[in-house]
């Protein structure tokens, strides 16, 4: 099994962006937590961040030859992308929704998600487990438990 961890703008500044909203773990501990749990779970984990629209659209299109899902946090974009959203719908793998604040609880401008609807499921507010609860609960639908 295969699974592609993906990340969205600003999340390469993980740990000293905005700590008491994001925490204080860095985006390379968040990869390295998600490639042991994988190898823990049997799946092998890929990790990307991109700052870039059509970066994280090349990746999506890309992960549909290779990766069985698809855990993502789209950052900013999830708010304003119809096109990453359509790019998730085109790819047909499951891909989890992730945040590690809890939008809802947020801004209202944040409170809505262009690419909730196409995701498998949706995960936020519990900093960088979210990305745990992901890719565990992914895995489990991949593995059809
Ligand atoms: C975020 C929430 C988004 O609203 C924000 O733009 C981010 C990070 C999160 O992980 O909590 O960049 O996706």
């Amino acid at each position: 099994m295969k699974i592609l961890i993906l990340h969205g703008p600003n999340l390469n500044l993980l740990g000293t962006r905005e700590p008491q909203v994001y925490g204080s773990t860095t985006l390379d501990e968040v990869n390295q937590k998600m490639m042991d749990l994988g190898k823990a779970l049997g799946a092998e984990v890929s990790c990307f961040q991109s700052n870039s629209e059509g970066a994280l659209i090349d990746a999506l299109h890309e992960a549909r030859t290779w990766a069985d899902g698809a855990v993502f946090n789209a950052g900013g974009y999830t708010h304003t992308s119809v096109a990453l959203r359509d790019a998730i719908s085109a790819i047909e793998i499951p891909v989890i929704e992730v945040h590690l604040s809890n939008v809802d609880a947020r801004e209202e401008f944040r409170q809505r998600s262009l690419i909730s609807a196409v995701c498998k499921g949706k995960v936020g507010g519990f900093g960088w487990r979210s990305y745990e609860l992901g890719l565990r609960g992914l895995v489990d639908i991949i593995k059809g438990r």
